[in-house]
């Protein structure tokens, strides 16, 4: 079985789908590999790195996907005019990668109607079993790292204390909303950068992980859970928003910087940080919205950019793991290669209708949308 790796097109993307470490392990288990010559050189895998396995090159994508029983990719299949990925690929072939289907509805009908059986990373269960296989998680990660290091450079001020000669200067303080897997590693990071860290999340289980690393959790009482199964969060009711919204401007008019997280079922971001919110924090303070590809978590975000708003500077960066292009690339290719190797028996791939990761991460298959929330935003499209 021959599996695909074309090189990612989209703007800013800079990682791979599969590095060296895990070429070997899947041909050990038996499958051929071909690479889209250049694919992992931005991530800092140079195509010298794979040749060294024995990997197969293309020049040619179309003949790369055409030729592929399996495609590993980073992003959605393009579907540009001039590489359209989708229609290069054969029908029956299998695609694997961050499909993120509510985001790209386009991709997802093109998948269907070619006979693609596509599997999303981002949609498997959250279970014991799938953590290995969770982009989701390890891309939160990076992204929750990063944001911080951001924040740092941004900030007009030190992030730790300090005791000089000229005098002591207080710590820099850090407010991050939304406590998931890019919150804690977001929380962790500025501790270690000495940050004295405040965090707040409507999932109320969370206050034990905030402080396990360092962070002093600010609750919210709310009326009506906001738990929706799986470590997602659900939308709140205008009651709790309201109480919420007192919190966090009391919380947010004191920070030095605000980070923000906060994912509705892990696609959408819930307005939180107002353009009131960001008026009343002094000039020099920074916010970073790491919700930026969900649509931002501040009214007053512009995704992609950053804006100045009476002082405050407002940073919205997209897609922050492909800044880190080689330890995203490192750990996107091992969750792909778990979950390739989940389901290898004699050097091939199988699909397993009755098992639980892949029904969760099948999106379509036999020319059909198989994963129910795609098919609803399909529908709701083309009303
Ligand atoms: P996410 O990216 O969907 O959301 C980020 C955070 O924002 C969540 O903690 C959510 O509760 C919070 N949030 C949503 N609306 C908010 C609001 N209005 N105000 C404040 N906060 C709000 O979630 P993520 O980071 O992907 O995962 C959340 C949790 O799921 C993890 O902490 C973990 O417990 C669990 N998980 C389990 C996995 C497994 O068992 N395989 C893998 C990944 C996560």
């Amino acid at each position: 079985m021959r599996i695909g790796v074309p090189q990612e097109t989209a703007p800013g993307e800079r990682r791979v789908a599969l590095v060296p470490e895990s070429c070997k392990k899947l041909k050990q288990a038996g499958y051929e590999i071909s690479v889209e010559a250049g694919a992992g050189s931005a991530a800092g895998y140079p195509d010298a790195a794979y040749r060294e396995l024995g990997i197969t090159f293309e020049t040619d994508p179309a003949v790369l996907l055409g030729a592929a029983d399996l495609v590993l990719k980073v992003g959605p299949p393009s579907v540009e005019p001039g590489r359209d990925e989708v229609a290069w690929m054969r029908p029956g072939a299998v695609y694997l990668g961050s499909l993120m289907p509510l985001r790209h509805l386009r991709a997802v009908r093109a998948l269907a109607e070619r006979g693609v059986t596509a599997f999303a990373t981002d949609a498997i269960p959250r279970t014991t079993r799938a953590q290995g296989m969770d982009t989701l998680s390890s891309m939160a990660n990076i992204a929750g790292y990063k944001g911080v290091l951001l924040a740092a450079v941004e900030l007009n001020k030190y992030f730790p204390m300090f005791m000089t000669a000229a005098g002591m200067v207080p710590p820099a303080r850090v407010f991050v909303i939304g406590a998931g897997v890019a919150g804690l590693q977001a929380i962790a990071t500025a501790k270690r950068l000495g940050a004295n860290v405040t965090a707040t999340d409507v999932r109320p289980e969370v206050k034990e992980q905030i402080e396990s690393v360092g962070g002093k959790y600010v609750g919210i009482e709310l009326k009506e859970s906001a738990a929706a199964g799986g470590g997602y969060a659900k939308e709140l009711s205008e009651e709790d928003r309201a109480r919420q919204r007192e919190i966090l401007a009391a919380q947010v008019a004191q920070s030095d910087v605000v980070l923000t997280t906060a994912l509705i079922g892990g696609v959408f971001a819930p307005r939180l940080v107002t353009a009131e919110m960001v008026r009343a924090m002094r000039p020099g303070a920074v916010i970073v919205d790491l919700a930026a590809d969900g649509g931002g978590n501040c009214e007053l975000s512009q995704p992609g950019k950053t804006v100045t708003v009476g002082g405050v500077s407002i940073l919205a960066p997209l897609n922050l793991p492909a800044s880190m292009p080689f330890h995203a690339s490192l750990l996107f290719s091992r969750n792909l290669t778990a979950f390739v190797q989940a389901f290898t028996k004699d050097g091939a791939f199988r699909l397993e209708p009755g098992d639980d990761i892949q029904q969760g991460a099948l999106i379509t298959q036999s020319g059909e949308v198989r994963h129910a929330r795609t098919r609803e935003a399909l529908a709701k499209e083309g009303t």
